[in-house]
């Protein structure tokens, strides 16, 4: 692979033995992933890792380290394997090859710790489950985590997660909607309700896939500033597949850019560059700023005119990731 991968701040070229390797693990616990590194547990860390589904490898060579309480992006065009990546660190697919640890454990491990938001969620306008409800689904009844007991929740723990789901749901301004079926209040609405229950758990990470999908650009801003609050506020670090970089560039401490089989990770001005993305697609691409500061990414197989899909408004003024 011709791909270079941006570690650190210093440009790793795929072939390169991996700088640094993790730890070892000891069951139970956070550990200090890497040798020698640094005492805080980075909430991710991928080396060298690749992925293979259906017998084809989907990407290779990711480099990544998470810090704790950071933003990240995870951009790229339909395809690419962002979804994967993020499945990977929920520990649903394996690495072919290797290493990753989550929240100091491997992959899967750690997911009582993790908020999940899935991509393409859509409700059915009868569905008559409350919101409210679909917050609740994320203490107690989701696959992620165990239901907890019948006489816990009759206890004072009833009482906690109420007052947790109220705090959740004002942070999120869903208090006013909160009560009305899931499947009657707008998209925006729906997506601020399914942050609420990817939260509710007070979780480590969260992982969410396409937060901003589907919204239209006033809705994507302020969700995006939602998920910034929410990130300093409740100390989480997220981790976030979007498809336009442009309304959460000012909150984002790190970027991973899936294309080609390759990956590059770094902060934006190291990523959405010219030449990173240049050398990630094997083929001439540029990135140009424009007067509003909007980064807009032209040339190339994934130029964002290519992939005006269903954000007919914010395409253009995409970086390519559809
Ligand atoms: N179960 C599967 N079997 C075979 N191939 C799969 C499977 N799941 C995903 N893939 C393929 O893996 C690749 C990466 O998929 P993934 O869903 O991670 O892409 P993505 O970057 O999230 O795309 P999008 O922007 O459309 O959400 C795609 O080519 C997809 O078709
Ligand atoms: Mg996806």
């Amino acid at each position: 692979m011709s791909v270079g991968h941006l570690h650190g701040g210093r440009m790793e070229v795929a072939g390169d033995p991996p700088s640094r390797r993790l730890g070892p693990v000891q069951p139970g616990r956070p550990q200090p992933v890497l040798a020698g590194g640094p005492s805080t547990v980075p909430a991710a860390e991928l080396r060298d890792a690749a992925v293979e589904v259906g017998g084809r490898v989907i990407w290779s060579g990711l480099d990544l380290t998470v810090v704790p309480g950071e933003l990240v992006a995870v951009m790229g065009p339909n395809g690419a394997g962002k979804s994967t990546l993020v499945k990977v660190l929920l520990g649903l697919i394996p690495l072919s090859a290797g290493e990753a640890r989550v929240l100091g454990r491997p992959p899967g491990k750690a997911n009582q710790q993790i908020g999940y938001l899935p991509q393409r969620r859509s409700f059915d306008p009868g569905l008559r489950i409350r919101g409210v409800d679909v917050v609740r689904l994320g203490l107690d009844g989701d696959r992620w985590g165990a239901p907890l007991p019948l006489l816990a929740r009759l206890s004072g723990r009833r009482r906690a997660q109420d007052a947790r789901i109220g705090q959740v749901l004002r942070l999120v301004g869903a208090a006013g909607y909160a009560d009305r079926p899931i499947g009657r209040v707008s998209g925006g609405e729906q997506q601020r309700l399914l942050i609420a229950q990817a939260l509710v758990r007070e979780p480590a990470l969260m992982l969410l896939d396409e937060p901003l999908d589907s919204l239209d650009l006033p809705n994507q801003a302020s969700v995006a500033a939602l998920i910034h609050r929410i990130s300093r506020r409740e100390n989480v670090t997220v981790v976030m597949v979007a498809h336009d970089v442009n309304p959460i560039l000012h909150y984002l401490d790190r970027v991973v850019y899936i294309a080609a089989g390759g990956a590059a990770a770094g902060t934006p001005d190291e990523v959405i560059t010219t030449a990173t993305l240049s050398r990630l697609y094997g083929t001439p691409v540029e990135v140009l700023r424009s007067m509003d500061g909007r980064l807009v990414v032209v040339g190339g197989p994934q130029a964002p005119a290519l992939h005006s899909d269903r954000h007919a408004v914010g395409t253009s003024a995409g970086t390519g990731a559809r």
